[in-house]
């Protein structure tokens, strides 16, 4: 989605600012600007399309400012074009503004500053903010950002210049994700921190209302009411970027090939193998509250979704919590009960969607315990729950989830222990959860190594254009997650179902050119799960199994089968769904797709 970055210092600002933006192309997005002053005149160059054409246009200008915005637009008012992109100004052309975010009320403030005499040239809801900041103006420019912050609706991360004040960049935040990155005399704005990597590794998170003023020589930080804040400064470690293909065709694959490495850094330091308990550091502030919790909601979108419907097992099975989980796009529209007895618990990579922020502040409302399992550090999501856990898994780059997914049913299991721990499960129990989890590296690169049957099957069934994805209890939401990692990277459309509802409806789609991909491990659905491809067979559906090497039933009556390792039947997911990301990797593969960066999709989802 829309990525921001800023500068204001003493280097030239544009090779700064398009170096800023080719490391927020993973976002997605689909029109790129900046803006400049030079000589107190506002300079502004926007382009459709990516990043690469913007650094063309801009190199023949001769342009020695130190300090500007710049931006890549992922569309939501108005379609991609250059008057759409950003920066948005106002009449003068004096005021450019840059905004992820949406701006709900912008109708009726463009209708109000229309009827004054105010100009608009876009479609979009940014535009209003540069025109109020403009009628708002009269000797304060920072009174004027903060009489414009008061009347808007929605969601907003800004970056402002004027060419009046020579460098100067306003920062605002509301809901949308936006950080300071402090240089030596140069100061940065960005939408992520993978944006400043070479620049800083010091970093300020703005909480939502408050604003930054950064300058070549200083900043500072100030509510809404105009009071001076003083901010902690956060040291980014290396690992927290990382951004490189490391000789790997794609970020997705490489980031399905780090999954060892990702799986081991979740629960390294926080087991205790001899004690059978996992050491959760960011749980301790609320521990007491933790033992009195009775219920505990789940929430969160996508991929991160998926895995919270394992969780729901994982926590079923070794806690006495109620468990429920809610897609966090709906939690807001449902009336329950949120006391001090139950948990929200929310899921998310980027600690930035906006569908899983907004549930949580409903939470927070009603007065729920908010934990939270983030990847990227001092997001929003971290910030504003309670406690939590991170997945220290560095940052994923492909739009298309894949370590994080395995990296949060790791985290999933180490919660549900530490929380079981303190209610019935054992010593032994806890023991044989542990030792199962310190295999699981060991065991993914064992899948790992099957690299090449997989791209071969995949070749094989690339040219179909449906496919059902069946599993039972712990591994319907791995049909999900296959069918979900498909869609999104290759588009051919694939439903993940609980295999015993493909006879109220789904098993009438299935013929020769239908096939199923089933998730058939050694468990306790696995008697189920055969009946279930026996149906398919008689109907012509071709079945590729995912399953265990000892599983000879369903090898004989599939078509194909990738085989992995068994492990206790609650971390089984974490071994299923590797086959299948690498299927629908070389499936997309296979028909030529952008595979990084797929269409109409964006990796952090800022609205709602
Ligand atoms: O950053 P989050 O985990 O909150 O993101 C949630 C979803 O947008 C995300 O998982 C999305 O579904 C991925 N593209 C799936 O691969």
């Amino acid at each position: 989605m829309c990525g921001i970055i800023s500068y204001c210092g003493k280097r030239p600002a544009i090779p700064i600012l398009i170096d800023g933006l080719k490391r927020l192309e993973y976002r997605g997005y689909d029109s790129a600007g900046l803006s400049t002053v030079d000589n107190n005149k506002m300079v502004t160059i926007k382009t459709v399309g990516k990043v690469a054409k913007l650094e063309n246009k801009t190199a023949g200008i001769q342009n020695s400012s130190t300090f500007g915005i710049a931006h890549t637009r992922w569309a939501t008012h108005g379609k991609p074009s250059e008057i759409n992109a950003h920066p948005q100004s106002d009449c003068t052309n004096k005021i450019s503004v840059v905004h992820n975010g949406i701006i709900e009320n912008y109708l009726e403030l463009r209708e109000e500053l229309q009827k004054k005499g105010h100009r608009f040239k876009s479609q979009t809801d940014t535009e209003v903010v540069a025109h109020l900041i403009e009628d708002n103006y009269e000797d304060d420019l920072e009174v004027a950002i903060l009489k414009t912050v008061e009347r808007l609706v929605g969601t907003f991360g800004l970056a402002i210049i004027h060419s009046d004040f020579d460098h100067r960049v306003f920062i605002v935040k509301r809901g949308s994700p936006i950080i300071i990155g402090i240089g030596d005399d140069e100061y940065f704005a960005a939408s992520d921190s993978n944006a400043l990597a070479p620049y800083t590794h010091k970093m300020i998170y703005l909480s939502d209302d408050e604003f930054a003023v950064l300058n070549s020589n200083k900043y500072y930080i100030k509510n809404m009411k105009n009071q001076i804040l003083e901010k902690k400064i956060e040291i980014l470690e290396e690992d927290d970027y990382q951004v490189d293909k490391k000789g790997f065709e794609h970020y997705m694959l490489k980031e399905i090939f780090e999954q060892p490495e990702s799986i081991k850094n979740a629960f390294r330091g926080r087991i205790i193998i001899n004690e059978g308990v996992s050491k959760l550091g960011g749980l301790e502030p609320v521990v007491d509250r933790l033992k009195d919790i009775k219920k505990m909601i789940i929430i969160s979108c996508g991929t991160s979704y998926h895995a919270g419907l394992v969780g729901r097992y994982i926590f079923e099975s070794l806690t006495e919590l109620d468990i429920e989980i809610e897609l966090a796009s709906e939690f807001r529209y449902r009336r329950l009960k949120l006391d001090e007895d139950v948990a929200v618990l929310a899921i998310s990579q980027s600690g930035e969607t906006a569908d899983t922020l907004a549930a949580i502040k409903e939470a927070k409302r009603k007065g729920a315990l908010l934990l939270g399992i983030v990847n990227a550090v001092g997001t929003s999501i971290a910030q504003i729950t309670d406690a939590g856990v991170y997945n220290h898994a560095g940052p994923e780059i492909g739009v298309a989830s894949t370590k994080i997914y395995t990296s949060q049913l790791v985290i999933l299991t180490l919660m549900a222990l530490f929380i079981g721990r303190y209610q019935s499960i054992s010593f032994s129990e806890g023991n044989e959860i542990l030792c199962a989890l310190k295999k699981l590296p060991d065991q993914v690169k064992d899948i790992l190594k099957n690299d090449n049957q997989i791209k071969k099957i995949a070749s094989k069934y690339s040219g179909y254009n449906d496919f059902l994805y069946i599993g039972r209890l712990y591994n319907y939401p791995t049909a999900m997650e296959g069918a979900l990692k498909l869609k999104e990277i290759s588009y051919i459309h694939a439903e993940g179902y609980p295999a015993g509802e493909m006879k109220h409806g789904p098993i009438s789609l299935i013929d020769e050119n239908f096939p199923t991909i089933a998730i058939v491990p050694i468990d306790s659905t696995y008697d189920k799960m055969i009946n279930n491809v026996h149906e398919i067979k008689a109907r012509n559906g071709k079945i590729l199994s995912i399953t265990n090497e000892k599983a000879e039933k369903i090898k004989k009556l599939s078509d194909d089968f990738i085989c992995v390792p068994q492990t206790i039947p609650i971390l089984q997911p974490i071994l299923n769904i590797i086959p299948l990301q690498l299927f629908a990797y070389y499936v997309a593969r296979e028909k030529g797709c952008d595979i990084d960066k797929p269409r109409n999709l964006a990796k952090s989802v800022t609205v709602e």
